[in-house]
């Protein structure tokens, strides 16, 4: 394996504690959760209840049955985003957001006369929070916005953002794609009412896992309807959480690698995560800009944003650096528009794109160094 810089789309490597339980439910449990009452279901049972538990710790959530789990971040945020948003109701999002949030506001734009407003910021995805305030309308019904952007890395405030939400009664919902399991939050402090979570990034959990934590009362009709596994003469999803949301069977092996995934994470603690991510990031920054014509797009601060940090190389074509990156140099990075063409609207690269690294907790200054040595003979070439 070459040197792995692309955790902003998935972690990697996976803690082996995550693999062997995943392993070890699959050969030695291997039933489902929420439908069996023998021994087996039962334990099952308890793996998954242990999940929630966790991600409850993580971000100060109150109630385990309120951690809903989905197939990732997408379906967290299409189910609150289609459940809760009504006709004619008006949203305010960011200017730098994932399609995962985007391609669903435009859908109900076009489809449900949804008012869409964009805060602005700054081409390095800087928001002021206090902008956000003045596009409040009386129909504002969401605030719907990422933690930190995808392709500048950018960390938006959320805590300010989350106290303007409550004073004018307007629920906030959060993309944490990029921060959960690297970056502190709490729902609670931050006054988030609905957190989207994505299991296989920062959370070092498997793909195929994810969820929301909801940290208010607030009506979100479900998704998908099914079985549950209980209450089977009702004919309607049932009203009460995590059911209602939950409908058939669940990526257990899924969950309980998350399980312990989260229970890692929370053995070294996200404080120490950040601590040592920042420091990489700042290293990352630094030598990077030894590069001869790299442009760094997003804040040349470590402290300002998460471990994503795009560039390109003078006039050579993104695809080209990172097809020579992997080619030549079995160094692994994203390229393209990374579902955000808002984001890169800003940076003005929607046509040519750019190369993204993403650096991860298992990533080492060497691995840098050994990035910032073939950018230097790509870009002299
Ligand atoms: C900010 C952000 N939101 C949403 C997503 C979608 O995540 P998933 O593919 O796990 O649903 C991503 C993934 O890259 C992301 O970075």
């Amino acid at each position: 394996m070459g040197i792995y810089l692309d955790n902003a789309a998935t972690s990697y490597p996976k803690p082996d504690v995550m693999i062997n339980k995943m392993t070890d439910y699959m050969k030695n449990i291997g039933a489902t959760a929420g439908r069996g009452g023998y021994k087996a279901a039962v334990e099952a049972d308890r793996l998954v209840y242990f999940c929630r538990e966790m991600i409850c710790k993580l971000f100060n959530g109150s109630d385990p049955a309120k951690v809903i789990f989905t197939s990732n971040i997408t379906e967290s945020l299409n189910t609150v985003i289609n459940g809760f948003l009504e006709k004619g109701d008006h949203v305010i999002t960011s200017g730098i957001e994932h399609n995962a949030v985007w391609r669903p506001l435009k859908t109900l734009e076009r489809d449900k006369c949804l008012e869409i407003s964009t805060a602005p910021c700054t081409n390095e995805g800087i928001t002021n929070a206090e902008d956000i305030e003045e596009l409040i309308r009386p129909n504002t019904r969401l605030i719907v916005f990422t933690h930190a952007s995808n392709v500048l890395g950018t960390i938006q405030p959320i805590g300010e953002i989350g106290k303007i939400a409550k004073r004018h009664n307007i629920k906030l919902l959060v993309d944490s794609a990029q921060t959960a399991g690297a970056y502190p939050i709490d729902v609670v402090k931050d006054n988030i009412d609905i957190l989207a979570f994505t299991g296989h990034k920062s959370l070092l959990g498997p793909t195929g896992t994810g969820g929301f934590l909801i940290n208010c009362d607030m009506c979100i009709e479900p998704l998908k309807a099914g079985g549950t596994g209980g209450d089977s003469t009702l004919e309607f999803q049932p009203d009460y959480s995590p059911n209602r949301y939950e409908a058939g069977t669940p990526n257990v092996a899924g969950i309980v690698g998350l399980g312990e995934s989260l229970k890692y994470v929370h053995t070294i603690g996200v404080d120490k995560i950040r601590e040592k991510e920042e420091s990489l990031i700042n290293y990352a920054l630094k030598r990077l800009s030894e590069v001869k014509d790299i442009e760094i797009y997003g804040p040349k601060d470590s402290t300002k944003i998460v471990g994503v940090i795009a560039f390109n190389l003078g006039d050579i074509p993104a695809e080209d650096v990172a097809h020579e990156l992997d080619a030549k140099y079995d160094i692994m990075v994203r390229v393209g528009l990374h579902c955000a063409p808002t984001a890169h609207t800003l940076m003005g690269t929607l046509k040519k794109g750019a190369v993204r690294i993403g650096i991860g907790y298992f990533n080492t200054k060497k691995h840098i160094d050994v990035l910032v040595k073939a950018l230097k003979s790509i870009s002299k070439k």
